[in-house]
């Protein structure tokens, strides 16, 4: 991971600006996921160009996307059939070992699990990397805070202050659909039996009867039980991965580019529409370029 990150900013430290969200957040998870599965390094820009395909016309024209998409299941199956062949020490290689009972994945269910785990994976840190930096630019209080206790050497603040950015501004503001199996009332309101609900985790991570000041961002918060990877038998699988992610990608920015700054008004910056993530389009920052 912190290669992965290294790599990133070495692109484009000497620039004096970037865009974070194209030339890192966006591409960080992406190689990450595919370091992981086994994608080997030289085929990994083509799952950039196709997962960016995805992001920028989910909801948008199909066409391209459903291209992308065919695309990256073939080059997912083919890959399945090659790691059979000749196994390495990855994620679809184990994933072809796994047995339930003896029974093995097929070469299409095995493609089906690292398809959902690129994509459950992909976006959702991209806005964990995003958002967390805005609202560290945004809060130059805690971002100090934070910046000192990394050069101490410590990671305590940086593992309570990740768990306190997926609260403040977290990537996913809905939970996917429930339906009710019995007839409820909740908060004033009947629900009957197969009527669907959306938990708004959004809402729930900003609750004043849970968290004091939910409107304050405090890298230090303890008792900080919110909701950003879900709740219950459906809690994010990635969380340990996701995690690992944000705290490296933030401290390494924090401790390369140290004056790291906004290069636009805040209020010139965009957001992707929809209910369920809640992301940036770009993040454009300056900085003192490293030569
Ligand atoms: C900051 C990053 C992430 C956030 C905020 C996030 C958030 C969530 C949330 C809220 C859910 C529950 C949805 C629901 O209950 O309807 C979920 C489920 C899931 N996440 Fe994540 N996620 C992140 C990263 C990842 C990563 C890196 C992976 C995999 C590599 C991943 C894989 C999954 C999977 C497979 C599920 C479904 C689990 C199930 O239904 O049993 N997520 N995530």
């Amino acid at each position: 991971m912190q290669e992965v990150t290294d790599r990133l900013i070495d692109a484009f430290e000497a620039e004096g600006s970037a865009d974070l969200i194209h030339e890192f957040a966006f591409p960080l998870p992406i190689y990450a996921i595919c370091d992981l599965l086994g994608v080997p390094r030289e085929d990994q820009d083509d799952f950039r160009d196709w997962a960016g395909m995805m992001i920028r016309h989910g909801g948008g024209p199909r066409g391209g996307v459903a291209r992308s998409v065919k695309k990256m299941r073939n080059y997912l199956a083919e890959l399945i059939h090659k790691k059979r062949e000749n196994p390495g020490d990855d994620l679809i290689s184990r994933l072809i070992e796994a047995s339930d009972h003896g029974e093995h994945l097929t070469e299409n269910e095995a493609a089906a699990m690292a398809f959902i785990l690129l994509f459950a994976g992909f976006e959702t840190t991209v806005n964990l990397i995003g958002n967390g930096m805005y609202a560290l630019l945004r809060n130059p209080g805690q971002r100090e805070r934070l910046q000192e206790s990394l050069a101490a050497g410590e990671t305590g603040l940086l593992e309570t202050g990740v768990e306190e950015l997926l609260r403040y501004d977290g990537p996913v503001e809905m939970a996917t659909w429930r339906f009710a199996t019995q007839p409820l009332t909740l908060g004033g309101q009947d629900i009957a039996a197969g009527d669907p609900v959306l938990v708004v985790l959004a809402a729930a991570d900003r609750d004043p009867a849970r968290f004091s000041g939910p409107d304050t961002l405090d890298l230090g918060r303890k008792d900080n039980q919110h909701l950003g990877y879900g709740h219950g038998i459906h809690y994010c699988l990635g969380a340990p991965l996701a995690r690992l992610e944000g705290q490296t990608a933030l401290a390494t920015l924090l401790r390369r580019l140290p004056d790291l700054r906004l290069a636009v008004e805040p209020d010139d910056l965009r957001w992707r529409g929809g209910l369920i993530m809640r992301g940036l389009r770009t993040l454009p920052v300056e900085f003192t370029a490293s030569p």
